[in-house]
């Protein structure tokens, strides 16, 4: 199955009204494992019923590749069983940690930009991989402060990891833009000179102008602004390929009407940006 086309992140208050349709309403949905493995009940039933009619990536967000918990040799068994399950073409996960002596921050926090941290980084990146079924890619994140003495930019440090790695990359355009405008940098000069063949995927979304701290929030709470759908159409014909745009949606989420609306909007700039590339 060819994964192209813009998507949407399957979220619990549209799941029954997903899976009561005649057919998909989006090329794909992405799912995150942590929603559905190990849950039961209606939830399951509804996600087991979307994963047979539809094309489905997966997302992980809590393995925190940059942190130093182990993971529980079960966690990766139902983590594997679930990927099969769906017929995922490859895993993704963030450059971050999230956890630490086995309590969950539920945030995606930043690595610090050192040597150290990307060796770290790489050796999980490549212990998880190696338990995997499909190719794993490594998400870029938003980030507000960088850790203790950086040693290089994120930039750099995220090129550290992909390249030593030698993984993919799910490129997260809203995160590029979001950091370009805390940080105070050109994101397409960010992007020029990056390993686009190794973007697989890219996700885009929305984010919040917080007037009082004078930053960019990467919410995910509102619509995708029209200098991130500009710089997905902008980096598309540069990776050359038609790689899937996964729209994601995580908080004031509205009526799944409102974001297949938003969707379409996206369809015709991904079609539009990659109309040379799709017809050559
Ligand atoms: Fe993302």
């Amino acid at each position: 199955m060819a994964f192209t086309g813009v998507g949407l992140g399957l979220r619990r208050p549209h799941m029954e009204q997903v899976a009561a349709l005649d057919a998909a309403p989006v090329p794909f949905w992405e799912i995150a494992p942590e929603n559905v493995v190990g849950q039961g009940g209606t939830r399951h039933r509804l996600v087991m019923g979307i994963l047979e009619r539809d094309a489905v990536l997966t997302h992980g967000l809590s393995m925190s590749m940059g942190g130093f918990d182990a993971w529980a040799p079960e966690v990766l068994d139902r983590l594997v069983a679930f990927l099969k399950a769906t017929g995922t073409p490859w895993h993704s996960e963030h450059l971050c940690w999230s956890s630490f002596g086995g309590a969950h921050t539920h945030e995606l926090l930043p690595m610090p930009f050192t040597r150290e941290a990307a060796r770290h980084a790489i050796a999980r990146v490549k212990a998880l991989q190696a338990k995997l079924p499909v190719p794993f890619l490594l998400e870029n994140i938003s980030y507000y402060a960088a850790l203790g003495q950086p040693e290089m930019s994120e930039r750099d440090f995220l090129l550290e990891v992909l390249e030593g790695a030698d993984c993919g990359w799910l490129l997260d355009i809203n995160n590029v833009y979001v950091n370009s405008v805390n940080h105070g940098f050109d994101p397409k000069v960010w992007l020029t000179g990056m390993p686009l063949h190794r973007v697989a995927q890219m996700h885009i979304a929305g984010h919040t102008w917080q007037e009082a701290e004078g930053v960019l929030l990467d919410t995910h709470g509102a619509p995708v602004v029209d200098p991130v759908v500009d710089l997905m159409a902008w980096v598309l014909p540069r990776i050359g390929r038609p790689v899937p745009v996964l729209l994601e949606r995580d908080h004031e989420i509205p009526d799944l009407a409102v974001l297949l609306a938003e969707r379409e909007r996206l369809q015709s700039a991904y079609e539009g940006a990659l109309t040379g590339v799709l017809h050559a």
